[in-house]
């Protein structure tokens, strides 16, 4: 008997549309859709249906994430620059009441101070950064375990 797939959101916020405009000392190549692709693909090699979401709106991010609640079992987030102040977007994540793994694509940890700031890091499951398209990878990994 197989069981249905865990369902995971792919979410990002503010300027994560533009990967591959950016500066890709920090950010890589890879265009969002080839980043949610690439997300999507390692998710089915582990039993998760990964459904994605990208906004430069956080109105909208928050109604997003509200809709979630009760069905999705476990999300990746990417809140850009909403990471190092945006309280309205931890107080949605946690109404989301799933698990969640923040990820950043730069090591957000070397770079300047305010990067170094996360409202969202002590609700999360897990934080990862500075591993480029592999930390999501590592963010599924995480989410497997903890959903197992
Ligand atoms: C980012 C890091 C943030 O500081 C920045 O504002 C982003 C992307 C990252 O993925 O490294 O937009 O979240």
């Amino acid at each position: 008997m197989s069981l249905p797939p865990l369902r995971i959101a792919l979410l990002h916020g503010p300027n994560i549309g533009q990967l591959g405009r950016r500066p890709s000392a920090h950010y890589g190549t890879l265009t969002l859709r080839e980043l949610e692709d690439r997300v999507r693909g390692w998710g089915e090699e582990r039993g998760m249906a990964v459904g994605c979401f990208q906004t430069d709106h956080e109105g909208s991010f928050l109604e997003h994430v509200h809709g979630l609640a009760g069905i999705v079992d476990g999300a990746i987030v990417n809140p850009g620059a909403w990471t190092h102040y945006a309280w309205s977007i931890r107080d949605a994540l946690e109404v989301m009441g799933a698990p969640f793994v923040e990820v950043h694509l730069s090591d957000v940890e070397a770079r300047e101070p305010h990067r170094r700031v996360s409202v969202v890091r002590d609700i999360a499951a897990r934080a990862v950064w500075g591993k480029g398209p592999d930390g999501y990878r590592e963010a599924l990994d995480h989410l497997s375990e903890v959903l197992s």
